[in-house]
């Protein structure tokens, strides 16, 4: 990567204040406008006012220059639900940005160092973030952990296998109700997906607000919930409304934001209903799992056309122990790793990770007769350490090295999915 078209990267020689430093109540609009222009977008009052609450001015930093902010990045601090349905609270990286005037000058660098080092010194294991471009983040230690998909049904072809049996009452409901119960409903889902992160209350302030920029040409939000036959919420679903009246005739689209529930069979009844909603033709959404449970009710599977496959979730290990002990694993096994990691050297060298599908795992230092099995660098743990990518895949390209024979395909069971869990797949975005 370049500085500017063509030179080599410059770094900063002006007269920007390093390192970066937490922001006051009083610049907390400055340092949003840093982050939304970065992504060409002109906030509102209401707008700002809004994310307020999203912000913890203690973990935000920003770099300043004459008293502007020139640079800006922020960690949530929520739960990241781990393989073993066991749940870590993380650090969820935001807002990170650098003003289009000051780039390509280590900024970024040195926010990522701050923000690093100050998230290890208060004992935090990991940090999370989901990645404008794909090529940023993995000269920082981040592995690529999970993936995600857009997807589109025409409802004409979106019968399903075998009937759905209904149970309970759906109902579409008002924002007011729905926010007194979707929240619940999704701590619960969310802690039975690996990768899956909590949503905190100023998520679903934002959710539930509903604001003009989050529509995208589409309706507000209408929201359906499930009710058990006892009468207790255990699905919902939001969906916005396109327009689309082709020459007359009815082609709408239906844009499915969420779709959770206790069960997969009132998961399965919430689509039944989203794919049978009159006068739409199409059915859409934009964060799917890859492994999708909705292809698997389809009589034809291959009408859920998947338009698009992203990074989603990437992950930095920041303390390894705390990390690799919080997770359960597939298989029993001893694994001992030769760890690179250049930008967090405590990571580095000879770890020897003790675990099982019982109990959460044990990393430690390797003494001077403990040979390495693998040889890997910090990002390519990242990416097993949710169980959705596998170490001999990453040999493959050369990523990871065998050193003991063998050793890839103990580590791809023993990292993989624990106890039939699906693929790890984060629903929400920070
Ligand atoms: C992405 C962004 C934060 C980078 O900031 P920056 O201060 O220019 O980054 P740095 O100068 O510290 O660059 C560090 C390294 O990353 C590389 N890099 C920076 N941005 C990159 C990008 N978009 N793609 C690939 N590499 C990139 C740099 O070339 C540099 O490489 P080097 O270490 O080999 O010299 C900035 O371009 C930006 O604000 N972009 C728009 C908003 C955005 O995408 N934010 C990220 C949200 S997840």
């Amino acid at each position: 990567m370049l500085g500017e078209r063509g030179s080599p990267p410059r770094r900063y020689t002006g007269a920007v204040e390093l390192p970066p430093r937490s922001i006051t109540a009083e610049e907390y609009a400055p340092f949003s406008l840093c982050f939304e222009a970065a992504f060409g977008i002109q906030p509102t009052e209401a707008d700002l006012e809004l994310w307020r609450k999203a912000v913890d001015l203690d973990r935000t930093l920003a770099v300043f220059e004459r008293d502007e902010v020139v640079a800006s990045a922020d960690s949530y601090w929520f739960d990241l639900t781990l393989p073993g349905a066991r749940t870590l609270p993380v650090a969820g990286v935001t807002r990170v940005a650098v003003r289009g005037t000051h780039r390509r000058r280590g900024l970024l660098t040195a926010l990522m160092r701050t923000l690093l080092d100050e998230a290890h010194g208060r004992g935090e294991a990991v940090a999370v973030l989901t990645a404008s471009e794909g090529a940023i983040y993995g000269r920082f230690g981040y592995g690529l952990a999970t993936v995600q998909a857009s997807v589109e049904l025409s409802t004409a072809h979106a019968a399903f296998s075998r009937p759905v049996e209904r149970t309970g009452r759906l109902n579409q409901v008002d924002t007011e109700t729905a926010r007194k119960v979707a929240p619940a409903v999704h701590d619960r889902a969310r802690r039975r997906q690996p990768g899956d992160v909590e949503r905190q209350d100023w998520y679903w302030d934002v959710h539930f607000a509903d604001p003009h920029w989050a529509r995208e040409g589409a309706s507000g939000l209408f929201h359906v919930l499930h009710e058990s036959a006892a009468g207790d919420p255990d699905g919902y679903a939001a969906y916005r409304w396109k327009d689309n009246w082709k020459r007359g005739n009815p082609a709408n689209e239906v844009v499915v934001v969420d779709a959770f529930a206790d069960t997969p069979a009132v998961e399965a009844q919430l689509w039944r209903h989203l794919l049978d909603l009159d006068l739409a033709a199409k059915v859409s959404a934009w964060k799917r799992p890859l492994d999708d449970p909705l292809r698997w009710l389809l009589a034809d599977p291959r009408r859920l056309e998947v338009t698009s496959v992203r990074d989603d979730l990437w992950v930095r290990l920041l303390d390894l122990p705390a990390a690799l002990g919080a997770r359960l694993y597939a298989t029993t096994d001893r694994l001992v790793m030769e760890l690179s990691d250049g930008f967090c050297p405590w990571n580095q060298g000879g770890w020897a990770l003790e675990a099982g599908p019982d109990g959460p795992g044990r990393a430690r230092r390797t003494g001077p007769r403990e040979p390495a099995d693998l040889r890997l660098g910090v990002a390519e743990l990242g990416s097993l350490f949710l169980a959705g990518v596998r170490a001999s895949d990453l040999a493959r390209v050369g990523r990871v090295e065998e050193l003991t024979p063998g050793a890839l395909a103990r580590a791809d069971a023993l990292f993989g999915p624990v106890g039939g869990e699906p693929a790890p797949f984060c629903r929400s975005g920070f």
